[in-house]
């Protein structure tokens, strides 16, 4: 089967981007706006410093609903698991985080049917042990805080609108200027046609009288 040269190229580009392997990590910040109804993803991500000291972490997350002064406990997540913490929030969390690993660096959780009621502030700490050739333990807490904005529907970004904008005014650009190209196109074709017609005619008139001229010469010789 022929694969494209594109998508193979692309394949290739993707793999070299992603096959960094597990000690990759980057601090990206979670997303803050949640739609009624969805699921959404709560990220919390935090590098360890020194990816080539041997580590384990456990990760709890705690919430301040909007117009609230007190934060509770949610849920928290060890070696044994994830467990919920709260009855809000009871089969609503999924971990989202690192798997099959107690060297947690991502702490995501997931909330499934998020309310209007899930606005508020969250919060998740890691409780890292990194581990110095078994014989001194660093122990490194690590807080981070998302603000969570829930809406009815998802309202799009600025730069998403303006790049739609774009596209259009883009596209109808290239349109216009491929009409003028070819009416140019169109005109100039026109006129060479006209221009060779004329030289043809002119080309025949020429030959004619020539062939005359030879004719005339010949009878000339003749005679
Ligand atoms: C997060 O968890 C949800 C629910 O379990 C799942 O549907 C989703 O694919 C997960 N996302 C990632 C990035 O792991
Ligand atoms: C989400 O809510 C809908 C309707 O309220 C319900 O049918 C569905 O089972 C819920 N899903 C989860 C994962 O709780
Ligand atoms: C949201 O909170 C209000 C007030 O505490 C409560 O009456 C309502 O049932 C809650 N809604 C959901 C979907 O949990």
């Amino acid at each position: 089967m022929m694969v494209p040269a594109h998508l193979l190229l692309l394949v290739l580009f993707c793999s070299v981007f992603l096959d960094r392997g597990d000690g990759a990590c980057a601090e990206v910040d979670s997303d803050t706006e949640a739609v009624a109804g969805r699921g959404f993803k709560l990220g919390c991500i935090s590098c360890k410093r020194r990816s080539e000291v041997k580590g384990s972490a456990t990760v709890e997350w705690y919430f301040r609903p909007k117009g609230e002064s007190d934060f509770f406990h949610i849920y928290s997540f060890d070696e044994r698991g994830g467990t919920v913490e709260h009855d809000l929030f009871m089969e609503r969390i999924d971990w989202n985080g690192t798997k099959r690993s107690n060297d947690i660096q991502d702490a995501s959780i997931y909330l499934l049917n998020v309310t209007f009621n899930d606005s508020g502030t969250y919060r998740c700490f890691f409780n890292r042990i990194l581990d110095y050739d078994n014989d001194y333990e660093y122990n490194d807490i690590i807080d981070k805080v998302v603000h969570l904005t829930v809406v009815a529907k998802a309202t799009r970004g600025t730069a998403s609108i303006v790049s739609e904008v774009m596209m259009y005014v883009s596209i109808i650009g290239l349109q216009l200027w491929l009409l003028i190209e070819m009416i140019y196109c169109y005109r100039k074709i026109a006129a060479a046609g006209e221009e060779a017609l004329r030289e043809a005619a002119n080309a025949e008139y020429l030959a004619i009288a020539s062939e005359s001229k030879d004719n005339c010469a010949g009878v000339q010789v003749g005679e």
